[in-house]
């Protein structure tokens, strides 16, 4: 590809030239769009991944992964986490301006008037094992809220997505608390509505019926700012499936469903759960942090050190700056097992002077000490991803409302190069020679019912 002039590229294939449009960033990478690729030369482009593609313009959230910046609608993550509220940042991620206190203080009225739960919903969660994985009755839970609101679903209607925003910053924190109160058998809060959005969630996850509900306030800043720090990435794996399932123009509710069912994966969201794995097995087979880089290094081993390192970020990831002073600050106010803190933070000095993780640009991401705050809150590990969930909710409403008013999207059908058979004909059961392809044997244990 050459460049034939400051703005657009010429792409040649065969005797065919295509010229791509150069679109403009304010930051970061500028596009060529390269739509007319397959009409004028029947090629495509072979991405996989994604690497280097982008699949939207967006004025939400801008990463440099070099300089280690996050922005939300260009105010520094820094700013934010050190000034407001998460509903304020999550009003500034859905509306695309910090909220004046009148529209704050309407926003959050409107989120705590619809904090409960239809007492049929309630019982919805009843029909799942206790023990089920807390994403999975989530994701359904969020997918069966377009069944109880109908009234909300048309997302080209401005009031019908207001709405539907609001019910699911509502709702979802009452859906988290009650999966996690339900997994150890303890009675369901209803919300209160005068309380603040953290400080409820907390209450309903933690507290008990006739016992005092004092909440700490470190406690509620603590969870607001790392909620803050998750709250949208830009174009990752879960914010591409909301806005692909979103550009068939399926509801919101499903489309966040399909998100939440994309965080769940262990590459993504499951992370900071790993991290504690680790942290644990140093302690008890009672490793050094030198044996333990040393196991990491050595690439006989498969042991990487959970944590580290990031698709975007090759200098720092600014979020987790933010949590490790958090975790000064809270951890020995909650009195939390300062152990493992302890070798965390000898595992990040030791990689951060090591030419392993200095060669590979691998420092701390945002999920390196996360875990240790949840835990020292109270979370059991299997609740660390729903949280990043409610973290990145309004991410997902924004960039799904971004997508629905973009008049130059439509809906997402990636090409493919195909490299299977060429055409073939049927043969008869009895004499085809394929083997057998099932993968089953008798050792899974999968109960009949
Ligand atoms: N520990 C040890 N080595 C690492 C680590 C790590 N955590 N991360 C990357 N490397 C090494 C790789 O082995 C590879 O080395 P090589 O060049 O000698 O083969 C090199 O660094 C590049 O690694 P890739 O896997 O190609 O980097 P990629 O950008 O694809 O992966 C990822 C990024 C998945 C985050 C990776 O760094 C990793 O697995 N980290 C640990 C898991 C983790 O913390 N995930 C959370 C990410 S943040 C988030 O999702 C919110």
């Amino acid at each position: 590809m050459t460049d034939t002039n400051a703005n657009n590229a010429t792409f040649t294939v065969g005797d065919t030239n295509v010229e791509f449009e150069r679109v403009s960033a304010t930051q970061g990478s500028d596009g060529f769009s390269i739509a007319p690729l397959l009409a004028k030369t029947g090629t495509v482009t072979l991405d996989p991944g994604f690497v280097n593609t982008a699949s939207c313009t967006s004025d939400i959230t801008y990463i440099s992964g070099s300089e280690g910046i996050l922005r939300y609608r260009g105010y520094p993550i820094e700013e934010l986490a050190e000034n407001c509220s998460f509903l304020e940042v999550a009003y500034l991620l859905i509306y695309g301006e910090l909220p004046n206190p009148t529209s704050l203080a309407a926003f959050g009225r409107r989120i705590n008037e619809h904090t409960l739960l239809h007492e049929d919903f309630k019982r919805f969660f009843t029909a799942f094992p206790s023990q089920g994985h807390p994403m999975a009755i989530l994701q359904s839970g969020i997918a069966g809220m377009a069944t109880y609101y109908e009234h909300t679903l048309d997302p080209k209607d401005e009031e019908q997505l207001d709405m539907a925003s609001i019910l699911l910053l509502a709702k979802v924190p009452t859906m988290i608390a009650y999966i996690a109160k339900r997994a150890i058998g303890l009675p369901l809060l209803y919300p209160d509505s005068s309380r603040y959005y953290t400080e409820d969630f907390i209450r309903m996850t933690f507290g008990l019926p006739y016992q005092g509900e004092e909440i700490d306030p470190l406690v509620v800043r603590a969870l607001d700012t790392l909620l803050i720090l998750h709250a949208d990435h830009e174009q990752n794996c879960s914010t591409s499936t909301v806005r692909l399932v979103g550009s068939a123009q399926a509801n919101l509710y499903s489309s966040v469903a399909s998100g939440v069912g994309a965080l769940s994966g262990p590459l993504h969201g499951g992370a900071n759960e790993a991290v504690m794995r680790m942290l644990r097995e140093i302690r008890d087979a009672g490793l050094t942090v030198d044996e333990f880089v040393s196991q990491v290094k050595d690439k006989k081993n498969s042991v990487r050190l959970m944590g580290f390192g990031h698709r975007v970020y090759k200098n720092f990831d600014p979020r987790a700056r933010i949590v490790k002073s958090l975790a000064d600050e809270i951890l020995p106010r909650l009195g939390s097992e300062n152990e493992l803190f302890d070798i965390a933070k000898s595992l990040e000095e030791a990689a951060l002077s090591d030419e392993y993780f200095v060669a590979r640009r691998l420092y701390p991401n945002v999920d390196f000490y996360t875990g240790l705050i949840y835990e020292a809150m109270g979370f059991p590990a299997k609740m660390f991803t729903p949280l990043f969930a409610l973290g990145r909710l309004p991410g997902w409403i924004a960039q799904y409302r971004e997508l629905i008013n973009d008049p130059t999207q439509r809906i997402g059908r990636p090409r493919q190069v195909y490299t299977g058979e060429t055409e073939r004909h049927w043969i008869p059961r009895e004499e085809r020679q394929t083997a057998d392809l099932l993968h089953l044997s008798d050792s899974l244990n999968v109960a009949k019912l």
